[in-house]
């Protein structure tokens, strides 16, 4: 069963806007922070206290970068161990990661693609149940964007997204810039990927800006502000889904908060009008059952 959880636009906690946050410069304007527990766990110092006085104040949602679901490896029972108990302590409805592999004896340090074959599924789905278990958390997971294809695929990355939650039951975070970046890159229409995904499992979105690499390649830097055909395409999944978390990832380039707040407020707005024809979109639908 799902615990409750956040709806509207959040903010990715990073060590450059910690102490404001904790100074409560963010109160009222973030409908919840998301951090990644790897940059938390093993740590001393003033951050623990920290964050302790941060969760009273704000919904968590934690999002990991290291559990390597696309790996051949067996997970690391020291950080699974971590990971659990920081979890067990930081109360967040699920855990989410990434579709991608990250480790193969050493860390990578860069989320790597995947093949989309029914083997590959078939073990990421047995992987993301593991962890769900482990963790003792719901899972969700989230599509990558991409510079090559590794191997030869059977599918397309839809259908592939699809047998891993269907095979897993878990929910998706959908990364509406990481589907633009690969849309772009790869030549293929974003709204057409969109459409080949189960909406009714997306529990969640990231958003993101990303940079030119030359007048043919982006790079989802996260070091940019949100450009608007990425803005449309996360209220084009908005008025269709109806409330969810939406966050806004900002890793490099990372302006001072007061600028952050501002772009929630654009991405809010949008948020909002999105939500609006979803809710008369709902509306006209009940009419029209009741009728
Ligand atoms: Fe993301």
């Amino acid at each position: 069963m799902d615990s409750p959880h956040p709806t509207g636009i959040g903010l990715g906690l990073r060590a450059s806007i910690i102490a404001d946050i904790d100074a409560g410069k963010a109160d009222g304007a973030l409908a919840f922070l998301e951090l990644s527990p790897e940059n938390y766990i093993w740590r001393g110092g003033v951050t623990p206290d920290r964050l302790e006085r941060i969760r009273e104040r704000f919904p968590l949602l934690c999002h990991g970068l290291a559990l390597n679901l696309g790996g051949l490896d067996p997970f690391d029972a020291r950080y699974m161990n971590e990971l659990r108990s920081f979890l067990a302590s930081h109360p967040t409805p699920w855990y989410s990661d990434h579709l991608c592999f990250c480790n193969r004896g050493a860390e990578f340090h860069d989320l790597l693609p995947v093949p989309f074959t029914h083997t590959m599924a078939k073990r990421m789905a047995a992987r993301v149940r593991e962890a769900s278990d482990r963790l003792e958390r719901a899972m969700l997971v989230e599509n990558v964007s991409y510079y090559l294809e590794l191997g030869e695929s059977e599918m397309d990355e839809p259908e592939f997204i699809g047998e891993i939650l269907e095979q897993a039951d878990c929910s998706l975070l959908l990364d509406v810039n990481n589907v633009y970046v690969n849309a772009q890159n790869h030549g293929f229409d974003p709204y057409e990927w969109l459409k080949k995904i189960p909406l009714e499992r997306v529990r969640q979105l990231h958003i993101a800006g990303h940079e030119s690499w030359d007048d043919k390649t982006l790079i989802d830097t996260h070091g940019a502000t949100v450009r608007d055909e990425v803005i449309a395409m996360m209220a084009w999944v908005i008025e269709r889904t109806g409330p969810l978390p939406v966050l806004l990832e900002r890793d490099t380039n990372i302006p001072p908060l007061a600028d952050l707040l501002s772009e929630v407020k654009t991405l809010d707005t949008v948020y909002q009008a999105a939500l609006d024809r979803w809710r008369s979109a709902s509306g006209a639908n009940l009419e029209v059952r009741r009728a």
